[in-house]
């Protein structure tokens, strides 16, 4: 019988799409010269062949035979409150974990961290592929106390053989796995570099079927390049159990762990810390964390909340508008979409008479928080009003509320938490305008005077 012919496909190395045809510019994300080639294995291509007749069958295991205790709801905690809420409530036995972000925004801090936890009753094992033994136990000094390290059990590799890596864990069984970084290790059966898109993909399945054989959880730790290249950790996103992204202002001394996918717990939940020179301490109680109480606030600052998870975040909203003196204005948004930034400029020049025809209008959520929530819409529309304007509101406003393209304001859900929290720091909340008129207009009618 002839040679089964290897499949091949094109992924962007951008966003992951895929084509069966090479081009010079991706069709998904518009970047040239992205498409990489990427040999699927014999017979994988699902859906097309049509399969090998002496197969046997699949196993399967009856509801009724399954052990109740074995999938009831073992959670191993990471010592850490923040992590355990952004992963539900700690690690699930053979759950996979990919946590992407950054270079330099403290991936490797943070887990060095939760392996030092669990590594004082347990065995965990840190293999490190990008930072050598020597390195990595210096960093373990400065975020430890001897006592702790001492007593610790954190057996570190710098294997970077992904097939040599799962052989460890299968003989050692340790309570938890990090690899450091998905990019950084390789399998030989695939051609390519270790980075690409093959051998992540590659590397991910196996480390993948590792950690459900033998239930030993596995954090994959996923760098995003500064110019926003995803797609070598993004490919793995459907295959793991939870994907969460580290994140905040390099600058700033506040780190964020947002949950993206969950098959084992909410996903609209935020773990914050603060990056100290010993390494990350949690933020048990973030409400003041992304706002300072002021007496008073310069024109285009206000005051915002959001409901993330089980808590309220008051955060700060600047914004700031200028004569676009160069061709057409631009609208740069920081901690928060650029799509949102557009449509609540347009409602603002539509619908409230705040002309932003010819400016330019910049808006930073501040403390290196990204909200993707409409919760925040009217507090940036009062931002941009009152920065465009240029007359300031009280410092002790909080404005919430949904800002839809007819410019009328809705009210959001988790309403009564907001406001029991904004009267413990002795805020008013803002929602609607008073009057019979809910509309955007009406609102900021009294800074156009
Ligand atoms: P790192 O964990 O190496 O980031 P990543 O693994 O995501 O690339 O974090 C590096 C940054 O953290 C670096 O800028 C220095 C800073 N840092 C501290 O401020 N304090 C510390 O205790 C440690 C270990 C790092
Ligand atoms: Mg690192």
């Amino acid at each position: 019988m002839a040679a089964k012919k290897r499949k091949k496909i094109f992924i962007c190395n951008e966003c992951g799409h895929e084509s069966l045809r090479w081009a010079g510019k991706c069709p998904s994300c518009g970047e040239w010269e992205t498409l990489e080639e990427v040999e699927l294995d014999d017979g994988k291509t699902p859906g097309k062949s049509s399969g090998d007749k002496d197969a046997l069958p699949a196993k399967f295991v009856k509801i009724e035979d399954i052990k109740e205790n074995e999938f009831k709801d073992r959670r191993i905690s990471s010592k850490m409150g923040e992590v355990d809420r952004v992963l539900g409530g700690g690690l699930v036995p053979g759950e996979i974990v990919l946590i992407s972000g950054e270079p330099g925004i403290g991936k490797s801090t943070l887990l060095l961290q939760v392996c030092l936890n669990l590594s004082q009753d347990d065995n965990v094992l840190y293999v490190s592929g990008e930072e050598s033994v020597g390195q990595l136990s210096t960093r373990l000094n400065r975020v430890s106390k001897k006592k702790d390290l001492d007593d610790s059990n954190i057996m570190i590799s710098d294997e970077t053989d992904v097939d040599s890596i799962i052989s460890l864990i299968e003989k050692e069984e340790p309570e938890l796995v990090v690899i450091d970084s998905i990019q950084s290790v390789y399998t030989s059966d695939v051609s390519s570099f270790a980075g690409s898109i093959s051998q992540v993909r590659e590397c991910g399945m196996r480390l993948t079927n590792c950690a459900k054989k033998s239930r030993v959880p596995i954090l994959l730790v996923g760098q995003v390049t500064k110019s926003g290249n995803v797609a070598g950790p993004k490919i793995l996103e459907h295959v793991v159990d939870a994907v969460v992204y580290f994140e905040g202002d390099e600058f700033g001394m506040y780190r964020m762990l947002r949950g993206i996918k969950n098959r084992f717990g909410p996903t609209d939940e935020v773990g914050i810390f603060e990056m100290t020179s010993k390494g990350l301490i949690e933020v048990n109680d973030p409400t003041n964390v992304f706002c300072k109480d002021e007496e008073s606030r310069e024109s285009g600052v206000v005051l915002g909340a959001v409901f993330k998870g089980s808590r309220v975040l008051f955060v700060e909203t600047q914004a700031l508008t200028s004569y676009a003196a160069f061709g057409s204005p631009r609208r740069l948004a920081t901690g928060l979409s650029k799509s949102r930034l557009d449509m609540l400029s347009a409602v603002l020049s539509r619908r409230a008479k705040i002309g932003l025809g010819e400016q330019d209008v910049f808006v930073n959520i501040s403390g290196g928080m990204y909200i993707d929530d409409p919760t925040i819409d009217l507090a940036v529309c009062m931002a941009i009003a009152s920065a465009s304007k240029d007359v300031s509101l009280p410092a002790d406003v909080v404005y919430v509320g949904e800002v839809g393209l007819s410019g009328n304001i809705r009210e959001v859900p988790h309403m009564d938490k907001i406001r029991s929290a904004a009267k413990r720091r002795k805020l008013k909340i803002v929602s609607q305008p008073s009057g019979k008129d809910k509309s955007l207009k009406n609102l900021v009618k009294p800074l156009t005077k």
